[in-house]
């Protein structure tokens, strides 16, 4: 199938690696033109030939440097990608975050979250012009809940707001020619879930158990139907798809990738 990306005008956020580096392959091999921002690149990604652009995106003037910066360069944007999330664990966010003071819910949600808002609205005028696509990565936590202590709550509900927000920006936009989707990815093999320090294994520590044993446990504990982690390339293709010309009437669509992890009709 020729997805007519060849020649877009892409950015990506999140890039350097996991989902976001899996995406830009992926965007490359079809012939896109994709501009990748993270605050440090990596060898993986150079290997790309991506343009890479360093910004810190949950500083509030990031976003809007950087897309100023991609589009000086050449203002053209066709797709946009708002995958840059996750982080660190903050401390404290798995105790009773219904206490203490606002840090937590305020940093989660600057990276995010309004990250996310913020690219959004600075890439807004090219993207009309092109009337491009604009996809956002959420997470099936945001319609899982969890066990208190097993799902940071505030990341949770600013997945959750992503979508909402997205949702509503499909309702705006889409009469102009933007299609906004957003992808849910369940628990994939990236450094937030597998490398050591990462999310994961923060959350392991938190909680005392060995990190390898609960990344090992995961997709039962999840209810994921294929028994097994899901691969960053999957989230990609399903990436690639939303922002093709060919599929026209996909607008303000959620797909989930989760292997039937959420149980939900
Ligand atoms: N892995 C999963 O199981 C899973 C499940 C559901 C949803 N997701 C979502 O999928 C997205 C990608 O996650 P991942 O698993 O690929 O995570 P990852 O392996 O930790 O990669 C995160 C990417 O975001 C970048 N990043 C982090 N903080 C940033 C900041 N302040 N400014 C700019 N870039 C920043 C990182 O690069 P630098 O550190 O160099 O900045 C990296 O490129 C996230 O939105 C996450 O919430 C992941």
């Amino acid at each position: 199938m020729d997805l007519q990306l060849a020649g877009k005008r892409v950015l990506v956020t999140g890039a350097s690696k996991g989902i976001g580096l899996a995406i830009v392959r992926s965007f490359v091999a079809e012939g896109a033109s994709v501009t990748a921002v993270s605050r440090r690149s990596t060898p993986e990604l150079e290997a790309t030939g991506a343009t890479f652009v360093a910004a810190d995106l949950a500083e509030p003037d990031g976003p809007w440097r950087v897309v100023e910066q991609v589009l000086a360069a050449d203002p053209r944007l066709d797709v946009l990608v708002n995958n840059a999330g996750g982080g660190d664990l903050p401390e404290g966010s798995l105790g009773n975050v219904l206490e203490g003071g606002d840090d937590i819910w305020l940093d989660v949600f600057e990276l995010n979250f309004h990250s996310a808002v913020r690219v959004t609205r600075a890439a807004l005028p090219a993207l009309l012009e092109a009337r491009g696509a604009i996809v956002n990565i959420t997470s099936d936590t945001a319609r899982r809940i969890g066990a208190p202590g097993s799902t940071p709550l505030p990341y949770a509900v600013s997945k959750a707001a992503l979508r909402t927000f997205s949702r509503g920006l499909a309702e705006r936009v889409g009469p102009d020619g933007v299609r906004v989707n957003t992808v849910s990815p369940s628990a994939t093999r990236t450094h937030l879930l597998a490398g050591e320090g990462g999310y994961l294994s923060q959350l392991a520590d938190a909680i005392g158990v060995e990190h390898s044993a609960v990344l090992a446990g995961l997709p039962k504990d999840l209810g994921m139907l294929t028994g097994r982690l899901i691969e960053p390339d999957e989230i990609a293709r399903a990436v690639l798809l939303l922002s093709s010309p060919a599929m026209p009437s996909v607008i303000g669509a959620d797909w989930a990738v989760d292997a039937g992890s959420v149980k939900v009709a």
